[in-house]
This record gives structure tokens, C-alpha cells and sequence, in this order.
């Protein structure tokens, strides 16, 4: 271990070092430190060195598709306003007066003219400028400087394939670095399946526990037999499908991953000997039709449309898990959802998921996609109110000091695996049901942690393993 650096962050009396931070997670024994998930301390350094540094999901381009339409969303605390301005050029700026600091709207989305404060009455448009002052002659005597007092916006604001991110580090990397092959292919995973809108509304709820422990959770391909037992009983997965044990794991930089099933090459070999007409046939079948004629070709996993290999890659296109861009924003691969898990505290995790249809749905698809991503996660999904628990019940057990003194273990396929590099330079662990990612994730956290800046965090990151893992 290097030098000792205080890092002055959190507060004087609150000082957290970079042994400390190395003391919460041991890799070479994969031992994790229950404090990270109730300490305030942690929270407050996590709000400023990954929330307030990181680029985050904002929303996509159909979320406001019109002149006036906003949407609001947030940058960890930050309450942020997405508006398409007269320009039809989208922009985020903080949801803040700048006045006196009051929130400016509470309606989550919808069209506007303009933003109006309901304190005194400031005016801003949707470009952020503040248009109109109530009593700027007789109470401001005409000395208010309105450029200086526009909305606050943020640092960069950049899309991906119509999905917009927003970052408040003026030194964040562009945004396709930052996501790099891993966070990319995520994505990819969406908007390969053609032109996608959302779906109205965005299902939230809020759940007792640390945000960590959520992100965690979906890469863990351990849990589902036994949490999801009951959505097996009546028959809405098959065990089969809820814990293959042919698992793939692709580890990015700054933290972002993709863990959970794989198909392998010679399952893939399948799908790219398809006829031409197949493939074109292929193409044009929903997601639940395409599950369908997996048995034929992949052994129960869903098959993807055929033109994704050319665009996730030989190695990625083969990978069927679940990936996370680092913090939190989980892409669930099994339908066209898109999750966030907003910190609210230590304890509390505000879950959002957003849900999303290919344009050339036809009724009857976009019917069964619709069922599928309101009974899967979500305050509804079958799925979602077996994980929250467990993660609420982990969360409050960490508050316990004698619990405390004894570590999570994160040890399953710690040293047994190998991260191999495919000619196409893609690299990828195949294995069994492993937890690979999670401890990937706990890594880079340290590293994001530990990072005074964002050429600090460049300058130092953990690289990306190659061979034992
Ligand atoms: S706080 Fe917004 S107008 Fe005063
Ligand atoms: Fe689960």
C-alpha cells in the first residue's frame, strides 16, 4: 500500500484517509467492511467523489421530444431539470431557484413555456435565462443583474445513441470514454433492437436499503434460485433460466460491467449460420417471440437480433447478463428496461425503472412487452419485492457493531478464473455462477474514493485484469 493521504473531504472533524479507504475492501480476500453501508461519513464522500464526478443517466431523446417538454431527474442529491429549449437543443440545469434556493418544479415531467418560482415569482426560460423578476423596478430599484442569476446547468451534457447523461465535472472524460466497450455494449443492448421510445411514467419506489447493496445484487446470479423461488412456483421463469451456470463476465473501467449468462461460441456459431431469410426473420420478432425459439439455438437463452454482433462485438454479443455504467444505472437485458438506484441517505435507495418499446412494435407485441416489464421488476414486479427485502434486511443488520465485526464475503470464484482477451481484443471471464463483478465494483468504488480529481482517478484507476482473476 502506498503513502497515507488525508482526504479532506466529508468535514474537519469527519477526515477519511486513503488507508481507510483500502481498509474497506480487501481483493485479494474479498472481504468487504458492513460500515460502507450505514456510515454517513462514506455517504457524504461518495455524494462528492463518484455522485457529483460521475456522468449519469438523464433520460432519453422520446422523454422530451418537443419544444417545452421536460423531465427531471437527478445527479445524486442534485435535483436537475431535462428541457428541450426553443432551439430544440436539449439542456439540464439545476432544479433550483437561484433566488433563495427553492425547488422550482415538482411535476416530474410535462411541457412548458417557461419555469416559474413559487416563492416571489422568478421567471426562467427553457434555455435557463431568468426572463422576469417580480418588482425589478420598484423593489431591485432596476440593479438586478439578471445574466448573473440563469439557472445553474451542468458541466457537459452528452447522448449516446439518444440517450442522454449529464455530468457536474466540467473534468469528466466524453462521454464514450467514459462508458468505454462495457458501458457502451450496454447500451447497445437497448438500440439494437431497432428505433426505441419510452414508455410513459417512470415506476418509483423507495427501498430501505444502501444503494450498494442494489447494484451489487444485479450482478449476483447466486440469489435467484432461492430469493426468486416463489416466481418459479407459479411459473413465470424457469429454474433453468434463473441460474444457468454457464456465466460470463466482462469487466469495464471506472467500475462498469456485465454479469450473468453467456451463450458460448459454438452456441453462437448457430445464430450466425442462419440463412439470410432466417436472419431477416429474426430481425423482425419481439423480444418474447425470439425467447421463444431459443431452445432451437441457444439452450433457453434469449437470442438477440442477428445484426448485434457486428455492433456489441463477437465477445460481447455472447454475453446475456446484466450490465451496470458505474454507479447505478442497470440495463436489464431480459426485457427494455432501464433501472437507476438513486442514493437517498445511507439506508434508503430510491429505485426507478424506465421502460421502453421498439417503434415497430406492432399492438399485440408491445402488449406482451408491456406485461412482461410491469410483473418482472418495479413496486409490482415479482422480482423486485423478493430482492428488496433481502437488501433492507442487510442494510439494518449493518448497523449492528457486533455485526460489523464480522465481514461480507465476496469470495465465490476468487482466484479460480481467467479473464481471457479474444483476438478481437474483447475480453471476457467464462465460467460459473461467480461474483467476479461484484468485486470489480468495490475496487473501482475504492478507486473513486481514493481520486482527488478526475486525473487522479485517470492517473490511478485499477486496470482492467487480464489472465487470473
Ligand atoms: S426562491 Fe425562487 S423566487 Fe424567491
Ligand atoms: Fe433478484
Amino acid at each position: 500500500m502506498g503513502q497515507v493521504v488525508i482526504i479532506p473531504v466529508v468535514s474537519e472533524a469527519a477526515a477519511i484517509s486513503s488507508a481507510d479507504v483500502a481498509g474497506w475492501f480487501d481483493a485479494e480476500q474479498g472481504l468487504l467492511d458492513k460500515k460502507i453501508f450505514v456510515d454517513p461519513a462514506i455517504y457524504a464522500l461518495e455524494q462528492q467523489r463518484i455522485f457529483a464526478r460521475a456522468w449519469h443517466f438523464m433520460c432519453h431523446d422520446s422523454h422530451v421530444p418537443n419544444t417545452g417538454d421536460f423531465f427531471l431527474s437527478y445527479i445524486g442529491a442534485d435535483s436537475v431539470i431535462v428541457v428541450r429549449d426553443e432551439q430544440g437543443v436539449v439542456q439540464v440545469m439545476l432544479n433550483v431557484c437561484t433566488h433563495r434556493g427553492n425547488i422550482l418544479t415538482r411535476a416530474e415531467m410535462g411541457n412548458t413555456h417557461s419555469f416559474q418560482c413559487t416563492y416571489h415569482g422568478w421567471n426562467f426560460g427553457l434555455d435557463g435565462k431568468l426572463n422576469a423578476v417580480p418588482g425589478t423596478e420598484p423593489f431591485y430599484r432596476c440593479k438586478l443583474d439578471r445574466e448573473r442569476w440563469a439557472l445553474q446547468k451542468v458541466a457537459k451534457l452528452e447522448s449516446y445513441k439518444g440517450f442522454y447523461f449529464a455530468t457536474l465535472d466540467p473534468d469528466a472524460p466524453p462521454l464514450h470514454d467514459y462508458l468505454g466497450e462495457v458501458g457502451r455494449i450496454g447500451i447497445d443492448q437497448m438500440t439494437a433492437h431497432g428505433e426505441l421510445e419510452a414508455v410513459d411514467g417512470v415506476q418509483k419506489n423507495i427501498i430501505e436499503c444502501n444503494w450498494k447493496i442494489a447494484v451489487d445484487n444485479l450482478y449476483d446470479w447466486y440469489h435467484v434460485n432461492v430469493t426468486h423461488r416463489s416466481a418459479m412456483r407459479v411459473g413465470f421463469v424457469a429454474a433453468s433460466v434463473m441460474q444457468p451456470n454457464q456465466q460470463m463476465v466482462m469487466l469495464g473501467e471506472y467500475g462498469h460491467a456485465i454479469s450473468g449468462p453467456g451463450i458460448s461460441q459454438e452456441q453462437q456459431q448457430v445464430i450466425d449460420e442462419l440463412d439470410d431469410a432466417e436472419r431477416a426473420r429474426l430481425d423482425t420478432l419481439s423480444f418474447a417471440e425470439r425467447a421463444a425459439l431459443a431452445p432451437r439455438l441457444t439452450e433457453r437463452r434469449p437470442i438477440r437480433p442477428a445484426h448485434m454482433k457486428e455492433v456489441m462485438g463477437p465477445v460481447g454479443v455472447r454475453a446475456m447478463g446484466h450490465p451496470n455504467i458505474f454507479p447505478n444505472l442497470w440495463i436489464s437485458t431480459r426485457a427494455l428496461q432501464l433501472s437507476l438506484r438513486i442514493p437517498r441517505g445511507p439506508l434508503k435507495t430510491e429505485v426507478w425503472w424506465f421502460s421502453f418499446v421498439p417503434k415497430h412494435y406492432n399492438a399485440a407485441q408491445r402488449r406482451m412487452a408491456m406485461k412482461f416489464m410491469s410483473h418482472s421488476f418495479g413496486p409490482a414486479g415479482l422480482f423486485e419485492q423478493d430482492d428488496g427485502e433481502n437488501w433492507a434486511h442487510a442494510t439494518r443488520a449493518a448497523l449492528g457493531p457486533a455485526s460489523q465485526r464480522t465481514p461480507q464475503n465476496l469470495q465465490m470464484g476468487l482466484g479460480e478464473d481467467e479473464m481471457v482477451v479474444d483476438p478481437s481484443g474483447q475480453r471476457a471471464i467464462e465460467t460459473k455462477v461467480n461474483e467476479h463483478a461484484q468485486r470489480w465494483h468495490y475496487r473501482c468504488w475504492q478507486d473513486w474514493l481514493r481520486a482527488a480529481s478526475w486525473q487522479d482517478l485517470q492517473r490511478n484507476k485499477t486496470p482492467v485484469p487480464a489472465g487470473k482473476v
